[in-house]
């Protein structure tokens, strides 16, 4: 039985990243999507609006499961009894982080295999953070995100304006 973990922050989830749950659910017998609840980072989504669109966007993969975290990603992995940690790379550019990443988590348990996933091409340039970008200018991201996440995130940039704007 082969478990593998796909952690990340998904603020917001991208067509990229369901490339890559869809690819390595095909490949694993479960593949958690561990969502991390940073409390150190100030996302535009809370920890459960992630899980819950990560929700809707995967709920046609049957051997997919999204669960929160928070901490280390070798002790989520340890607690959900999974071994592999699947990473995308984008490009030469993810790499030296990546390769830091997969080596520390080996370093502090060295049962924990990264393997990485190479980006579809269509994909390479994606990020969440491009996403939120463009959002925040208005821009469309429909060819980013699924139309229910470009909902979210529309209606989240307005919340986010009137609220700057009364703190003024
Ligand atoms: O989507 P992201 O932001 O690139 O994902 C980064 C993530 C969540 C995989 C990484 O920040 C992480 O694993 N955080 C948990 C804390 C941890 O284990 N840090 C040590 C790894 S070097």
């Amino acid at each position: 039985m082969l478990r593998a973990i796909y952690p990340g922050t998904f603020d917001p989830v991208t067509f990229g990243h369901i490339d890559i749950i869809r690819r390595s659910a095909a490949i694993t017998d479960e593949l958690i999507v561990g969502v991390l609840q940073n409390k150190a980072k100030t996302p535009l989504f809370s920890v459960e609006e992630r899980v819950k669109m990560l929700d809707e966007v995967t709920k046609e993969i049957k051997n997919v499961k999204i669960v929160p975290f928070e901490g280390l990603l070798i002790d989520f992995a340890k607690e959900m009894k999974a071994k592999v940690v699947v990473r995308g790379l984008r490009a030469v550019t993810d790499f030296e982080y990546e390769l830091q990443m997969a080596q520390t988590n080996h370093k502090l348990n060295s049962e924990i295999e990264t393997l990485f996933m190479t980006t579809s091409l269509d994909y390479s340039y994606l990020s969440s953070s491009i996403v939120r970008e463009i959002a925040a200018f208005g821009g469309d991201i429909s060819q980013f995100v699924p139309e229910e996440v470009m909902e979210q995130v529309t209606k989240k940039i307005k919340e986010k304006k009137i609220q700057e704007k009364r703190s003024v």
